[in-house]
């Protein structure tokens, strides 16, 4: 059984005290509400992790993660985070590859392999984003797409490598948009997803392979998008800012 995990990627929000004080809240919800085996992540700016994994300390429903690290060890790369400077204060995972790391700072699939072995080879498990703009998907690439950010940016990896990831499809144009992907094209694509890692791989991986889905996932549409056969969980952006829908989605798994 492939784990189910929802996670909030609470983007370039709240200061200080504010993400320890809506982390608070969530953390005691979870505790309070939260019965099944699922796995709640929250990936904060970089100024929270170390706080938010004292804040979980002994309590593994909630983990924490960064939202981007940079490809190198180290070195002289002002302003930015390394892999085994998230490791140090205990933050499990890292979402790469996100829309907006790709369209606002030129990341591409050649440079996102290289930080998913940075992120692997520093204890950490990356969350690999891959999904469609909207013109991909009217003009029937989506497909194409989906399938080169597959092999270009994480199909490098052996099966031991791999089968630590957790995938996220999120489509484009519904990030942020209020436009939620169907449950059917969402499921189309998460099945499509696991056949290309079964080709890839074989069908064992491909089966423990959890994916999740991303774009506008809310409390309402959160139970008919994870009840897909091939819909792993949540990457959960405006919604995992208001710990009251955040926890709703999480206990979708319960
Ligand atoms: O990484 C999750 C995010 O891109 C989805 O954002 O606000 O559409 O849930 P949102």
């Amino acid at each position: 059984m492939r784990k189910k995990i929802v996670a909030g990627n609470w983007k370039m929000n709240m200061d200080y005290n504010e993400g320890l004080s809506l982390f608070s809240e969530v953390v005691n919800m979870v505790k309070d509400e939260v019965t099944g085996q699922q796995q709640a992540v929250v990936c904060s700016p970089f100024i929270h992790l170390h706080s938010l994994v004292q804040m979980a300390k002994g309590y593994h429903k909630v983990a924490i993660g960064a939202q981007n690290a940079h490809q190198a060890e180290s070195g002289a790369y002002t302003g930015e985070i390394s892999a085994k400077m998230i490791n140090s204060v205990g933050a499990a995972y890292v979402i790469l590859g996100h829309s907006e790391r790709r369209q606002y700072f030129g990341e591409d699939n050649a440079l996102l392999a290289k930080k998913t072995d940075t992120v692997l080879a520093n204890g950490l498990k990356p969350i690999f984003c891959i999904g469609e703009t909207l013109d991909e998907r009217n003009t029937e690439k989506h497909f194409d797409v989906i399938k080169s950010q597959l092999e270009e940016g994480i199909f490098h990896l052996d099966e031991a490598h791999f089968s630590q990831l957790v995938i996220a499809y999120e489509p484009v144009w519904a990030i942020g948009t209020g436009v939620t992907a169907t449950s059917a094209q969402a499921q189309e694509i998460h099945a499509f997803i696991r056949k290309e890692i079964a080709a890839k791989y074989n069908q064992q991986v491909a089966d423990n392979m959890t994916i999740l889905y991303g774009g506008s996932c809310n409390p309402k549409n959160a139970a008919e998008l994870f009840a897909q056969p091939d819909i792993d969980g949540g990457l959960i952006g405006g919604a995992s800012l208001k710990s009251r829908d955040f926890v709703d989605i999480v206990k979708v798994f319960n």
